[in-house]
Parts: structure tokens; sequence; C-alpha cells
């Protein structure tokens, strides 16, 4: 079975994070949200892999490159125009070719892997098969009516839902996809929904089996899911100290600090991630941080947040549930007059007390 991993979207809810990166590269506990779906696919023995790629495209082969440190085949498929799950799946016809395929949209997380829902289509051989979420916002996904043990009906972001069970973004098809994908006209958002490809198998008869996850999934589609997710992987992860940790420091939890990095006189309450080289002086870093590589942190207090690398905070507050894309500088004016003084990107948020 191939993998067909989908990192072209613009990811316009994630502005302003997505103005200046891929929205598959935002971190989660410090590492792009892309490598979790590649691990997710190896774990499962998938090892020859399309990613399609879009506007972003440089970025994320920078970041991802040819696959070797996997050990995984990878081809890269441009998508000229992000038009929809559908129209992905139109452009990678000579990557995927005859053979059955999962596609895993690259922006999702799901904790169970994959590796049961695999085993679950070479076993009984549906032509499609969809993993579904009970989920408490359904209207912001594709949502599933079962009646009967089967999906009658798959709808893209209704309002109202008709159910809770959210289509998650990983599929498995085979062939048949190719002539759905080919007959389904665009939706009002104006692409070619998979939701309604999926839709054209059932009413023609075709076999479309679905699988409820019992674990957590996550779509970082926006800020707070992102946020969440990181809180999720956090949730899990080891103790690792390379950095140095002075006397004064106190450690409590989880806490993984990277090479290179210093902590001076701090409390660190984890579970948290440090990355490389970073500076942390005279500060609190609490539950659910991020902090990337390069950054440097002075008197103040952090919690559930996520600080991407070369930031540079010295506020002598406290700030909590917050993203800071590359190199953002938080620091207290000292000069009069005592004011905000923002220079703020596109779309920026800003909430001062
Ligand atoms: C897409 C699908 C939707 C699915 C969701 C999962 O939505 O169209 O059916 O529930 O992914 O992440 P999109 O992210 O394109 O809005």
């Amino acid at each position: 079975m191939k993998g067909l991993l989908l990192s072209g979207g613009k990811g316009t809810r994630m502005r302003p994070l997505t103005y200046t990166a891929a929205k598959q590269l935002l971190p989660v506990a410090n590492k792009p949200v892309l490598f979790y779906a590649i691990e997710t696919l190896l774990s499962a023995g998938i090892t020859d892999i399309g990613i399609v790629v879009g506007e972003t495209k440089g970025e994320i082969i920078k970041a991802v490159g040819n696959g070797s440190r996997w050990g995984i085949n990878l081809t890269y498929i441009e998508q000229e125009t992000p038009a929809g799950l559908a129209h992905a799946v139109k452009v990678s016809k000579h990557f995927l070719q005859e053979e059955p395929f999962i596609m895993f949209l690259g922006d999702n997380i799901i904790k169970e892997g994959v590796k049961s829902f695999v085993e679950e289509f070479e076993r009984e051989k549906p032509d499609a098969l969809v993993l579904l979420s009970p989920t408490k916002n359904p209207q912001r996904f594709g949502v599933a009516i079962l009646e009967g043990g089967k999906i009658t009906r798959l709808v893209e972001k209704p309002v109202p839902p008709p159910s809770n069970l959210a289509l998650v973004g990983c599929y498995i098809f085979n062939k048949h996809i190719f002539s759905a994908c080919e007959e389904i006209k665009p939706s009002k958002r104006g692409e070619l929904e998979i939701t309604d490809a999926i839709q054209w198998l059932i009413d023609r008869g075709y076999q479309v089996g679905y699988h409820i996850i019992k674990g957590w999934w996550k779509d970082t589609g926006m800020a707070e899911d992102l946020l969440e997710a990181n809180r999720l992987i956090l949730e899990e992860i080891e103790e690792e100290i390379e950095g140095e940790v002075d006397e004064l420091t106190k450690i409590m939890g989880r806490v993984k600090i990277g090479k290179g990095s210093k902590i001076k006189n701090s409390v660190l309450r984890g579970p948290l991630i440090i990355g490389e080289n970073c500076l942390i002086e005279d500060s609190y870093i609490g539950p659910f941080t991020s902090v990337g590589n390069d950054v440097k942190v002075k008197e103040t207090e952090l919690e559930h947040s996520i600080i991407m690398d070369e930031c540079e905070i010295h506020l002598r507050e406290r700030i909590e549930d917050s993203i800071l894309g590359k190199g953002v500088i938080v620091r207290k004016v000292e000069k009069r007059p005592l004011s905000y003084k923002f220079v703020a990107g596109d779309r920026s948020i800003l909430e001062v007390m």
C-alpha cells in the first residue's frame, strides 16, 4: 500500500503564523506536525510515500528532504492550486497508479496510529475505509451518518451537524476513488471535496467501511488546536536533560532540555520541552510549554505556550496560552513613555491586560 500525504493547503485559518511558514511545519513539542504524519505511516509499514505540495513546496522539501532520515521512499507531487482533497488525489494518479493507498492530511495527528486501520482494509478489502471520531464541534469537519452499521451519508461542515462523528483526516481507497474524483463538482467553498467523492462511492453501491478511533485525534487547523496538540504530545514526553542546569534551578515533572541550553536560577515544571542552545534565566517555565532552539527567556513566567526558534522574551510578567513565531521579541518597556509599543505583522493578535 502506498501513502499519500497532503501538504498543499495555504493554512489561512492559522494566520499570521502561516504567512511565513507552511502550516504542516508548525511545531508540536518542537517537531513539525508533518513529521508525526510521516512517522505514523511508517509505523504502519508504509514506506512508499507521495507528498502533495503547493505554494510552500520549497519549505516542505527543505524540511523533509528525500526521506532518507526515516528510510522511506519519497515522491513530491505538485498541486498547482489548493483546489481540494479530491483534486489532490486526481493530481497524484501517476504516482498512485492502481494500488490501494492511505491518504493522510499533513496537519492531522492521530495518537493510536493507523496500523490497525491498514490491517482492517487489507482484511476486509472494501473500496474505501474512513476513520471517524466523536467530536464536540463536528460542524468544523466532514460528518458521517451511520444507519444499521453502515455509513449512509457524509456531509462536509454541516450546520447543524447531523451527528457528532467527524471524518478524521485519514482515508484508505482503492482505484475506484479516481472515478469519483473525476465525477464530482466543486463544493460551495470552491473545492473538490473528498467527502463528496466518498458519498459518490456510497451512492453507487461501492463498499465504504468505517473505523471509529478510540484515542485522541487532532486537526491542527487553528491556533488553539496547535496548543492542544502540543499539550497532548507533551503529556507523554520523557525526561531527558542534555543542557546545563545550575544548582539554583528547581525542576519538577518531566522536562526535556536540548544540547547547549543553559538554565539559571529558574523553576521548570513539566511536562515541557526546551530545544537546543537556549538561555533561560530567572524565569518560570510551566507545564505544556514548548520552547524551540536558540530562545532567550529572562525574568518571565511562561505556561501552556509554543515559543518558536530565536525568540527573545524579557517581560517580568506571565505569558500563557500563546504562540510566538520565529524570532519574536517580547520585552518590558524601560523608557518613557511607558506605553505598549507594537510592531506586529498582518493579522497578529495582541491581547493585553
Ligand atoms: C478536511 C476534510 C474534512 C475533514 C478534515 C479533517 O477539512 O474536508 O472532511 O473532517 O479535513 O482534518 P479541511 O481541513 O480541508 O477544512
